[in-house]
């Protein structure tokens, strides 16, 4: 079993609906947030770099909030689509990025109009939405990828990081309900096949680190390469992940 658990009478879908003009800016201001997003744009450039060294035929960014992924890879592809059900978040995006089309709806409930792609990415979704939702999500990106097609993911809230873990301990409840176990299950659930994960912050167990000026140090920078090693993905506070559809 995993440590799944739900979040009762909440339904994330509509969590972003006018966040789209500060979106960014809480981001910006949080010393984990930026920690990550650096670390989550090297890690999906050099694995597209990998998968795809001509460029990316066809890319869609599911939940693409303000365009923070899909600015980074939309350059990368040929065709490039952004989906949110959030039209003040899609707003933002569409100023980063003007050769990407973007599309407010929510691909769980509606069906949409585009040719299978070759890429889709989903960040900063999955570890907030509920099961229902992660799975009906999964379902929707599956459609929309053609035969052989990748998905890149994350968990920024992986529920069985050390960090979690020593909170649990100590007696806290946690909002974090998604581990790499249950990530890797909904994955698989849904036709998917995991090819692998990177871990980011391992080693950022004690809160007085991530707030500390540490993160945005040389030392951090150092210090996250243990992340990378193998099987070391599933403490991470935030795992990406690469799947394919068969
Ligand atoms: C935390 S934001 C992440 C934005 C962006 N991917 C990033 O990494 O910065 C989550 C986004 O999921 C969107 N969302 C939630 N449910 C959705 C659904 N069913 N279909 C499309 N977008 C959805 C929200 O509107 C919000 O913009």
């Amino acid at each position: 079993m995993s440590a799944v658990h739900e979040r009762p009478n909440r339904d994330y879908r509509f969590s972003h609906v006018g966040r789209g003009a500060d979106y960014d800016r809480s981001l910006a201001e949080s010393v984990w947030a930026r920690f990550m997003s650096v670390r989550e744009a090297r890690l999906v450039t050099r694995t597209i770099w990998r998968l795809f060294p001509r460029g990316v035929p066809r890319y869609l960014d599911f939940a693409c909030g303000t365009g923070r992924i899909t600015s980074i890879v939309g350059p990368l592809a040929q065709e490039s689509y952004g989906l949110d059900i959030s039209e003040t978040m899609i707003l933002r995006a569409r100023q980063k990025c003007p050769s990407t089309t973007f599309i407010v709806a929510d691909a769980t409930r509606e069906r949409l109009e585009i040719a299978p792609v070759d890429l889709v990415t989903a960040f900063r979704f999955f570890g907030n939405a509920q099961q229902e939702l992660r799975r009906e999500a999964l379902a929707a990106i599956w459609t929309l990828l053609r035969p052989g097609g990748y998905l890149i993911m994350n968990n920024h809230k992986n529920a069985g990081s050390v960090r979690c873990t020593l909170r649990r301990l100590r007696g806290e409840t946690l909002t974090q309900t998604l581990d790499y176990k249950g990530t890797v299950e909904i994955l698989k659930d849904a036709g998917f096949k995991v090819i692998r994960s990177y871990g980011v912050g391992f080693w950022l167990f004690r809160a007085a680190w991530v707030r500390g000026g540490f993160l945005d140090s040389r030392l951090g920078d150092v210090l996250d390469s243990v992340s990378l090693v193998k099987g070391i993905a599933r403490f991470c506070p935030d795992i990406v992940f690469l799947a394919q559809k068969p």
